[in-house]
């Protein structure tokens, strides 16, 4: 059968995108929210496949923490995310997988490394990579941890993962289309 619609691409079409952190209750969620929202925002939401995980286990099963749901909430961002760990299957499922901070990088590095079987398929990197407000040669690239501190450090979070979240759909869209 001929199927004509343009809105349903196949799994197998879209660009899969992982966002990491270490509990997955806090940073990732928030991440994956803000991505999906901007992809929505511009129309090429069926372009992806999001989704993101912990390099942590112990919150399992948790939606989101009530201050990274609060913060969303705040700027009209929905937060999907149920607390998953990262699996060694996650690094040939994906196209890209975007670490929170260094510490999480390196943990994802060591896993495909230690992965045995194929190498890993998909790209690691850090999401402020893609922060343009991150000065050049400023070597903080890391979304902080905010689940210790208070409030403020979720809307300071927010805005960092926004910005960076707003330059990589427009990388990951341009990288797709480039021959
Ligand atoms: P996230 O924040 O990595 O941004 O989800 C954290 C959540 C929980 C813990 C640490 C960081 N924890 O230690 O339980």
């Amino acid at each position: 059968m001929d199927d004509t619609r343009s809105d349903t691409r196949s799994s197998a079409e879209r660009i899969r995108v992982l966002f990491v952190c270490l509990g997955n209750i806090c940073r990732s969620p928030l991440a994956e929210g803000v991505f999906l929202h901007l992809a929505e925002s511009a129309g090429v939401a069926d372009r992806f496949e999001v989704d993101s995980a912990g390099t942590g286990d112990w919150h399992v099963g948790e939606r989101p923490d009530p201050r990274a749901a609060a913060v969303a909430q705040r700027y009209g961002v929905e937060l999907p995310s149920v607390a998953r760990q990262v699996s060694p299957a996650d690094f040939q499922r994906f196209d890209y997988i975007v670490a929170m901070d260094r510490e999480n990088l390196w943990n994802l590095e060591r896993m495909a490394r230690e992965k045995r079987g194929r190498p890993s398929r998909a790209k690691i990197h850090l999401l402020r990579d893609d922060d343009p407000d991150r000065a050049a040669g400023d070597d903080r690239h890391d979304v902080p941890d905010p689940y210790y501190g208070g409030a403020s450090g979720f809307d300071q979070v927010y805005q960092m993962v926004h910005r960076s979240a707003a330059v990589l759909l427009r990388r990951l869209l341009a990288e797709s289309s480039a021959p």
